[in-house]
């Protein structure tokens, strides 16, 4: 069975279960400042998993373009990609549980015939705050019994392995979903709950390592191949409410449910990839099998890459655009190391067709993927050289000037060091990144308006940033979260997680807190840690580089985990005062601020 007939085979099966049937939205989320892209099939429906009504319905069903950036590191393993399509059904309020586990199953088996036997489930074990999912344990054990399967229930298979087991219980990390992952990480407001998975038994013991295998286990062997979301909570600022409706949020991946449907260990060797890892060979006279990574970072970021860019974005150093650039210099770093000398430009048409069917509108501009080719051909060549040149490890101002000078993302500066055993400072590279943003911001800003010592008055802003988060947190709760920032020397854009326009006593609170903190003249200290320490003392913040952070604090004031750069006491700040407030998207507030009288 082919990939688009299971899809339509998924649209017509809920379809006749009264789902509407919803076509698949943007790569690029709107009104969502959130995230970059897509990446599930319920992010553009969080609206109405709150409660709002949905035109369409309480029964909704599609196929979802995705795109998930944070598993660019996986590819190679056969079964990432940070391309796919998540077939997806909800139920607002309106089935539940029961419905949901016997229908997909019912899809599963009996419409595309996947083996029961192979079908493994998981349950959440329950936490301090929300109860064991025993109901779901119960369901399954009815659905197995049917089938004529023992389902043996386990409660330690991370541990102790299968243990012949059918339904496993697992804690927050596997079985608990919100767009922000395990509940001690969702902003207040967020929508989450416990889940059920379901994975697929390959059949392929590659199994090493001391611990037994389990469903969950990184071996390969088992593949989660859909997952029904129970959301019907909601985080508050102290714990969990339920939300006003129970829904279901159901995502399967394409391309994983056809692996297993086509009898495949490998999403690589599915219809949805198998013609244009072909053409890879074509273009290369080498075999996939002997050069795995190779072709699966070619073909998965190439398809990504035609995906992006048929929504209207091209190769650039912002956002969006920038992935794009990454995903297309990162394949040629490697199409290089394959001797693959043409463009990878023919492989867009390839994939087009594959896609045909559900997305007839897919269509690029070729000559976007080889004018990025031709730019970064004119320094690859010179940056692996330069590369080569340097003895022992990678220092922070080298990866950035192969970053610079030579354009290369800093995860191709981190392969090419993995593959001579070398080691990178990331830290140091996203100091130098921040340092030449701020300098180059200041430089532009004193362009425009003619000012002196412009990155000074940067800097004092981005530490008057962090006393203003601070005071968010303390007059509106610990929900506030940065979501960006924009910093010139002539003012702060700031933006964060609150849903409601601040007050003019709520904007007063907080100038009083930031001033006050002026006044005090408090000295802004800088201490280097490892992450774990630096969430211990409670900072906050995620500046993701490295295994050491720098936490910047100001006493009884601010503590934040952060690049730098900062001025050394608050006394230079002068006067703080918020400017202007607006919504940014759903769920996120933007404020201007300036100092004044410094
Ligand atoms: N939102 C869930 C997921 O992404 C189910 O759709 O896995």
């Amino acid at each position: 069975m082919k990939s688009s007939e299971i899809r339509k085979k998924f649209l017509n099966f809920y379809n006749k279960k009264n789902h509407a049937v919803l076509p698949s939205a943007s790569l690029l989320p709107e009104n969502d400042a959130s995230t970059l892209f897509t990446s599930s099939g319920m992010q553009p429906l969080v609206p109405y998993l709150l409660g709002e009504k949905h035109p369409s319905g309480r029964r909704l069903c599609n196929s979802q373009k995705c795109f998930r950036a944070e598993d660019i590191d996986e590819i190679g393993d056969s079964r990432h990609t940070t391309f796919f399509e998540m077939l997806g059904n909800w139920s607002l309020g309106d089935y539940f549980k029961k419905e949901q586990l016997n229908w997909i199953f019912e899809f599963l088996t009996k419409e595309l015939g996947l083996d029961p036997s192979r079908l493994y489930t998981t349950c959440f074990r329950g936490n301090e705050e929300i109860e064991k999912d025993k109901e779901s344990v119960e369901i399954w054990q009815e659905i197995f019994k049917k089938e004529g399967i023992e389902a043996k229930v386990v409660d330690s298979a991370e541990k102790e392995g299968l243990q012949k087991g059918r339904i496993f219980y697992y804690g927050v990390e596997e079985n608990w979903w919100s767009r922000s992952g395990v509940p001690s990480k969702m902003p207040e407001g967020e929508p989450g709950g416990p889940d059920s998975e379901i994975f697929y038994d390959t059949g392929n013991d590659k199994h090493k390592g001391n611990l037994p295998c389990h469903v969950n286990c990184d071996c390969g062997r088992f593949i989660e191949i859909a997952n029904s979301v129970f959301m019907e909570f909601k985080k508050t600022k102290d714990g969990f409410e339920k939300l006003e409706q129970k829904n279901v949020d159901f995502g399967g991946g394409l391309e994983r449910i056809t692996l297993a449907v086509q009898g495949l260990d490998n999403v690589f060797e599915t219809d949805l990839f198998v013609n244009v890892i072909k053409k890879i060979e074509e273009l290369s006279g080498k075999n996939y099998q002997d050069n795995v990574k190779a072709f699966e970072v070619i073909a998965d970021h190439l398809k990504a890459a035609t995906f992006i860019i048929s929504e209207g974005i091209e190769p650039s150093n912002l956002q969006q655009g920038y992935m794009v650039r990454r995903l297309i210099r990162r394949a040629m770093r490697y199409a290089r190391l394959l001797g693959i000398k043409e463009s990878l430009k023919s492989l867009a048409p390839v994939i087009i067709k594959d896609y045909q069917d559900s997305y007839p509108n897919l269509k690029i501009d070729l000559s976007i993927i080889e004018k990025e080719e031709e730019k970064f051909n004119q320094t690859l060549e010179r940056g692996i050289k330069e590369f080569e040149k340097i003895s022992g490890d990678i220092s922070g101002v080298q990866a950035f000037n192969l970053y610079q000078s030579y354009g290369f993302p800093i995860e191709i500066t981190q392969e090419l060091a993995q593959e001579k055993g070398k080691k990178v400072d990331l830290k140091g590279y996203q100091q130098e990144f921040e340092k030449h943003k701020k300098v180059s911001q200041a430089s532009s800003q004193s362009f425009r308006g003619g000012l002196a010592d412009t990155s000074e008055k940067t800097t004092k802003l981005h530490t008057a940033a962090h006393l203003m988060l601070a005071g968010l947190r303390k007059v509106l709760g610990t929900h506030v979260e940065q979501k960006g920032s924009n910093i010139t020397a002539e003012r702060l854009r700031f933006d964060f997680s609150h849903s409601k326009k601040l007050t003019d006593q709520e904007v007063e609170k907080v100038e009083n807190f930031v001033n006050q903190a002026i006044k005090k003249s408090l000295p802004v200290e800088v201490q280097e840690m490892s992450l774990k320490d630096a969430q211990k003392m409670g900072a906050v913040g995620s500046f993701k580089y490295g295994d050491k952070v720098k936490v910047y604090s100001i006493k009884n004031a601010s503590c934040e985990i952060c690049g730098g750069p900062h001025v050394e006491n608050t006394s230079v700040l002068g006067e703080f005062k918020i400017i202007k407030q607006e919504s940014s998207s759903a769920g996120v507030r933007r404020v201007k601020a300036i100092l004044k009288n410094e």
